[in-house]
């Protein structure tokens, strides 16, 4: 299947959904009507419900007029409506953000003490909630437990990142970017099953290039689509996203949803360096990238010449030069024997082996002895060359565990084959 009929069934199975957005009562309101304008931006419906707190970080008028329809707060501005029924009626979504400690608490409880509670306890529609608040508040007791039983209820909860706070505070407990939370949204809205939730996925996509001089390098075909596909189907099942982006088609980077985030690098050593910190609390980490092997031993700072002074001016005078190479690091060995976690979890370790075969064994013989060389929790080989798994071209691979025995296939398109590792990925991170 091509990226545009991809597209095209994308577009024909499109329908515009009702989703309720809860603002509570926390500076990070103020990111609401970005978060409302994203949805409907996307098609949807919205209807907004903040609550007496919210309305003093934002006002009424602003989040009407983002969402295109009057907003409510309380249970009795209509009582003749029976709003906080009709609102959960209505709701194919009902989004929180940001949630408020206090929001956490009252749903928890199953309060209703106003418009945005009654309509979570009156909906059947999936919730999400996005808590920002101090953390201390997110560390108590009281909130992990209002969290553990809204999760429990099957509430999703996006979790805060960590970052600056409100006054002097740096911890975790800021609202995610307003594209991550749209993101989770819309994917639950698909039905993917969110079997990332709250987990941090490193993916390496595309190609290094090493270089010569300044005008010259060595690189490589990949396209950086694969990695793009990992990358896209972990965030849809509800991960954390860190590509890391070498020389990725421009295309293809702009097809990812704004919520994943993107460090681009040009070398294998940058992109070891990358790699080994973003997976400082990752979950998971996926080398697609195409790294180089090797890279010339100098760099020269200025162009190279065809003919160095005093060197054969006539080609058939000139041997050619000849390139010294030294070793590139091993990026998937590395995370294997070195792991760049120091919190003492363990990050599953996925790679990839582009294969062709050869007169000394199969594409699977030498990817099981690749498995086994690299250690990688789990590799996927892949067979290249004769048009195959390179390029927007249907793709299929076999994966093989560390000791290079089979555990499982998959065929179609790159975001099938993504699609499918990903999920091994989920169920491999489950237990
Ligand atoms: N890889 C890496 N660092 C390198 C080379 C490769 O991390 N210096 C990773 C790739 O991202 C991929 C896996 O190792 O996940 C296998 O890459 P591949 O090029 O197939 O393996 P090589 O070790 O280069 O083996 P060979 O070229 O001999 O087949």
């Amino acid at each position: 299947m091509t990226a545009s009929s991809n597209r095209a069934r994308d577009v024909s199975a499109f329908r515009a959904r009702r989703i309720v957005v809860g603002v509570s009562g926390s500076i990070a309101a103020y990111k609401a009507p970005t978060i409302i304008r994203l949805l409907r931006g996307a098609g949807h419906e919205v209807r907004t419900v903040p609550t007496q707190a919210a309305l003093r970080f934002i006002g009424a008028p602003a989040l009407a007029a983002v969402s295109g329809s009057p907003v409510q707060t309380g249970v009795f501005d209509d009582p003749a409506a029976v709003e906080h029924v009709a609102m959960g009626e209505w709701a194919e979504l009902v989004l929180v953000a940001p949630a408020s400690a206090d929001l956490l608490a009252r749903a928890a409880a199953g309060r209703a003490d106003d418009l945005l509670t009654a309509t979570l306890l009156t909906t059947t529609a999936p919730a999400i909630m996005a808590p920002a608040m101090h953390t201390q508040m997110w560390n108590h007791p009281a909130t992990r437990e209002n969290v553990a039983t809204l999760r429990r209820r099957g509430v999703t909860i996006i979790e805060p990142d960590r970052g600056a706070l409100t006054g002097s505070g740096y911890g975790t407990g800021r609202l995610p970017e307003p594209e991550r939370i749209v993101a989770r949204a819309l994917s639950i809205l698909d039905g993917t099953p969110q079997t990332l939730s709250g987990q941090h996925v490193v993916v390496s996509a595309g190609g290094t290039r090493e270089p010569l001089d300044p005008v010259r390098y060595l690189g490589n075909r990949s396209s950086g689509r694969q990695g793009c596909a990992i990358a896209r189907a972990a965030a849809a099942r509800g991960a954390r996203v860190t590509l890391v982006s070498a020389h990725v088609d421009s295309t293809v980077l702009a097809e990812l949803p704004p919520s994943i985030q993107v460090i681009p690098v040009t070398t294998a050593l940058e992109l070891r360096d990358a790699v080994r910190d973003a997976a400082r609390d990752a979950d998971a980490v996926v080398m697609a990238a195409a790294v180089a092997d090797f890279r010339p031993a100098a760099v020269s700072a200025s162009k190279l010449k065809k003919h160095a002074p005093g060197a054969p001016t006539t080609q058939a005078d000139s041997a050619g030069p000849v390139l010294a190479l030294v070793e590139n690091p091993d990026v998937l060995a590395g995370l294997v024997t070195d792991p760049p976690r120091t919190d003492g979890a363990r990050t599953l370790v996925v790679g990839f082996a582009a294969e062709t075969g050869d007169a000394d064994g199969d594409v699977l013989t030498h990817g099981a002895a690749k498995a086994r060389r690299k250690g990688a929790d789990l590799l996927a080989v892949n067979a290249v060359g004769g048009g195959r798994g390179f390029g927007d071209v249907p793709n299929a691979i076999v994966v093989l565990d560390a000791s290079g025995h089979e555990v499982a296939r998959a065929h179609g398109s790159k975001q099938d084959v993504a699609d499918a590792l990903v999920e091994l990925i989920a169920a491999r991170l489950a237990h």
